[in-house]
């Protein structure tokens, strides 16, 4: 371990079946005013609004709902929500969704009482939050961004064409969130492979990143093999629980900042997908998954034994008779072997992406040093020929 750290996370997870038993005395901390955020209408469909609901009544609660948070939540949706949150005297956001909802949910919690534009102070400048955030829950249903444990909170302003991330500290960070696999069956199946892959995707962010002995690339290791093993089994069949349970852990994991300790983290992948997302409001695993291989196999001379051992411990390529190249080129070919299996698009067209789109892309993507190579304009939109 080379870097030191300080480790907190203040979330408190219940998971399994009987995980949403657990409401009723979370809500019991909280005052009576709620914001029940959630998606367009899969929580209407697959009946999880109704139980929420009922438990929110027996808990006399007062109820405001924010409905139709979309996917690749937007600035917009989110200020409509602060103005809620000010205007109700809100004491919890409860989120309701996946990534998209949740992470719209931290955004209000901290702009309602911002006396600055909240954009510029939090998404452009990441100014430190020096006002008062509304404490949030989550009740997970799409499994993928880890943002139920986390203080990620990702949002698109639709005028400026900006797709930005902000990881805010750990007063963000959800109160309590419940998890439920079964939740996640009702999940259609680009986007429980999205998720899978962007999963997969924040693992290797991490861990492609330094070349130490660091104890955190032994746990990615473990956390990227169960899911692999498990995503198999869930393509077969989506309603194996110990498949999607196993997956649901591993995405949580996956970016509770456990598997960054000690680590620099590259997540150039992701800031390319962020303004390919901006552009085409692809689904963010998706995107990940078509900018990945090219990217890793651009790079991966620069982090070389890092991408040997990748594809042995990951992919158990043994390499023998291989040369070092060859064994970090297998590693990355069978990741991409293993997108076409997930069955995700492998090209920007397929996602609605255009020629002309190209440059702008590159040029608003934000460059990161802490990789094991710091790439140019140029060099993304080489990246993203490749894969038109
Ligand atoms: O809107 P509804 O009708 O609910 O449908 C949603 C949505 O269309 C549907 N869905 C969710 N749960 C379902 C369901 N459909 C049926 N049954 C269910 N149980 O799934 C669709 C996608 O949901 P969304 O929340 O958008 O997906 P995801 O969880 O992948 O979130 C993506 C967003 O999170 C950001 C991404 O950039 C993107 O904006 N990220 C957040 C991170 C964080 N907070 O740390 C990190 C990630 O890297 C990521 O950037
Ligand atoms: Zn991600």
């Amino acid at each position: 371990m080379k870097f030191d750290f300080n480790y907190y996370n203040p979330t408190k997870i219940y998971f399994g079946k009987t995980a949403l038993n657990n409401l009723k005395k979370e809500l019991a901390n909280y005052g009576e005013n709620i914001l029940l955020v959630y998606g367009k209408n899969s929580i209407k469909k697959n009946g999880l609004y109704d139980k929420v609901m009922e438990i929110l009544k027996e808990s006399n609660k007062k109820v405001v709902e924010l409905q139709g948070i979309k996917s690749n939540p937007t600035y917009t949706q989110m200020m409509e929500g602060a103005r809620l949150v000010k205007e109700n005297n809100v004491d919890l956001i409860l989120a309701v969704g996946g990534g998209s909802v949740i992470d719209c949910s931290k955004g209000i919690a901290v702009s309602a009482y911002s006396e600055e534009d909240p954009w510029q102070k939090y998404w452009v400048d990441c100014k430190r939050v020096d006002n008062k955030v509304v404490p949030v829950g989550s009740i997970l249903t799409m499994v993928g961004t880890g943002s139920e444990m986390n203080g990620g909170s990702v949002i698109t302003n639709e005028e400026k064409m900006l797709k930005n991330g902000r990881v805010f500290s750990a007063n963000v960070y959800p109160k309590f969130s419940i998890l439920n696999p079964e939740y996640t069956y009702t999940v259609p199946k680009n986007q429980m492979v999205s998720g899978i892959f962007d999963t997969l995707s924040h693992l290797m962010e991490q861990y492609f990143s330094g070349d130490d002995n660091n104890t955190t690339d032994y746990v990615i290791e473990g956390v990227m093999n169960a899911l692999i093993d498990n995503a198999r089994v869930a393509i077969e069949n989506p309603m194996d629980y110990e498949a999607r349970s196993n997956i649901m852990w591993c995405a949580t994991l996956g970016l509770n900042t456990v598997t960054g300790l000690s680590k620099e983290q590259d997540w150039e992948v992701h800031m390319i997908e962020h303004q390919v997302g901006a552009y085409t409001d692809c689904p963010h695993g998706i995107g990940l998954a078509i900018v990945s291989v090219p990217y890793y196999r651009y790079i991966y001379k620069y982090g070389l034994d890092k991408f040997v051992r990748f594809a042995k411990k990951v992919w158990k390529i043994h390499g023998k008779d291989m040369s070092k190249d060859e064994i970090a080129l297998a590693g990355i070919e069978k990741l991409s072997d293993f997108i076409k299996e997930l069955g995700i698009p492998t090209t920007l067209r397929e996602i609605g992406a255009t020629e002309e789109m190209l440059p702008l892309i590159a040029n608003s993507t934000e460059i990161m040093d802490s990789g094991y190579k710091k790439l140019t304009a140029d060099e993304i939109l080489e990246i993203l020929k490749e894969v038109y």
